[in-house]
């Protein structure tokens, strides 16, 4: 029998097979390395596995989500609604377009913003509202979808430009970095917000290495074409034609009609991603098999809030394996967390709410106004869940877990 003991556990470790470093090498030989076949064979994939109308990838979630806000429009004198329990990325992105990010508390038991304090947070100034499904659970998509579109919410709406008088509201843009894979209402998560944001970072359920992808939802009044032309254009300094478009003989002419990024996915990330796409339903299921194996394994701890999983509207992509230990603060986290390592376990925190971090404090974000946010950071610890993970692994982390909290609760340091 394998002795777990023995055996050092790494959080996230990608989950790269021969066939993806076979993918990669067959786009190195190809001639074409950078945004091409690839690559639209990879967004078609992916259209076709979140039944979306749309869905463009881009270099990374976070220039993926920045063009989203800049199409909208949103600038300085704009508020952007946000969780106070997210990574940076969220809040930076607002930040760099010149507008504000209003951060909002969690709710203790999903962890993620609950439509009453995204309610509680609006002003006439709110232009986008950006939530965040927190460990792969979703938010309440159509209780959000509901709200932004009821008539109090389009009355007090002042659009400053074509984008936003075509949708007459404010932007519904999910941070969905972490819930490739969840569903709400039985369908993808990926179909319910206008545009959602996923991110295949290293850690990632899929992974492109870096990369992220939107895929688009967008109200009737929006012409899809237009706008995903202006994405693409936008992600390559603003060329009407791509690097492959304008190699292909007689057309090489091209124009450049607004100062775009640089944010395109190349070839080589596709394939990491075609590849990973290919297993993604099997490991999906095996990461659900994992959480389950945890929850079964603490749901009899009195100490352990265990994390949402599925209820009769959603389901998670199992991101995150994140408990609560009730009664904890951080620093007996910490320990806690050290000690697990010294088992060769690692473990993670998801995440140091923004208002601790310095740029917000300087921004005058006070921890004290987000009590939820500030009590589920005290408590709060990610397991590891991937693929690569054993049953008798899964078993071990929680029987360690149990033995090194019972001692620091004993003998508190
Ligand atoms: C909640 C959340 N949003 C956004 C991002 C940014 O994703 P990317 O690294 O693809 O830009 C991350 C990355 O970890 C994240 O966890």
């Amino acid at each position: 029998m394998l002795d777990s003991s023995k055996r050092l556990i790494g959080f996230a470790p990608p989950s790269i097979d021969e066939e993806c470093i076979a993918a990669v090498e067959r786009v190195l030989r190809s001639g074409w390395i950078t945004s091409g076949p690839e690559l639209s064979a990879f967004e078609m994939e992916l259209e076709a596995y979140l039944l979306s109308q749309r869905v463009l990838c881009f270099s990374s979630w976070t220039t993926a989500c920045e063009l989203a806000l800049r199409w909208f429009g949103i600038g300085p004198g704009d508020d952007v609604l946000i969780p106070a329990m997210t990574y940076a990325a969220t809040a930076n992105i607002v930040l760099h377009c010149g507008a504000r990010p209003v951060l909002v508390d969690i709710d203790p038991l999903e962890r993620v913003v609950s439509l009453e304090n995204l309610k509680a947070a609006w002003t006439p100034h709110t232009k986008a509202v950006m939530p965040v499904d927190l460990g792969g659970w979703p938010v309440d998509y159509p209780g959000i979808s509901q709200w932004l579109n009821s008539a109090p919410i389009r009355a007090q709406f002042l659009p400053t430009n074509e984008v936003q008088t075509a949708f007459g509201r404010p932007l519904f843009l999910s941070d969905a970095a972490h819930s490739f894979g969840a569903t709400c209402e039985n369908a993808p998560v990926g179909t319910q917000a206008d545009i959602t944001g996923f991110s295949f970072h290293a850690v990632k359920n899929l992974t492109t290495a870096e990369g992220g992808a939107l895929s688009f939802a967008l109200p009737p009044a929006l012409d899809l074409e237009k706008t995903t032309a202006w994405f693409r254009a936008m992600a390559l300094h603003g060329q009407s034609k791509s690097a492959l478009e304008k190699s292909q003989s007689g057309t090489w002419q091209y124009d450049v009609v607004e100062a775009g990024y640089k944010c395109n996915m190349t070839d080589i990330q596709a394939a990491i991603g075609r590849s990973q796409l290919k297993t993604y339903p099997d490991h999906l299921q095996r990461r659900k098999a994992i959480a389950t194996r945890y929850s079964q394994a603490l749901s009899p701890v009195s100490w352990c809030t265990l994390p949402l999983l599925q209820d009769a509207q959603r389901e998670s992509a199992y991101h995150l394996y994140s408990i609560r230990i009730e009664g904890f603060d951080s620093k007996q986290r910490d320990a806690l967390m050290q000690q697990l390592k010294n088992d060769g376990i690692a473990t993670n925190v998801h995440f140091i709410p923004l208002p601790l971090l310095s740029l917000h404090r300087n921004r005058g974000e006070d921890l004290r106004n987000y009590p939820e946010s500030a009590a589920c950071f005290q408590e709060q610890l990610s397991l590891p869940i991937h693929v690569q993970l054993l049953d008798e692994d899964v078993d071990w982390i929680a029987e360690r877990l149990q033995f090194h909290v019972e001692k620091l609760m004993r003998n508190p340091t």
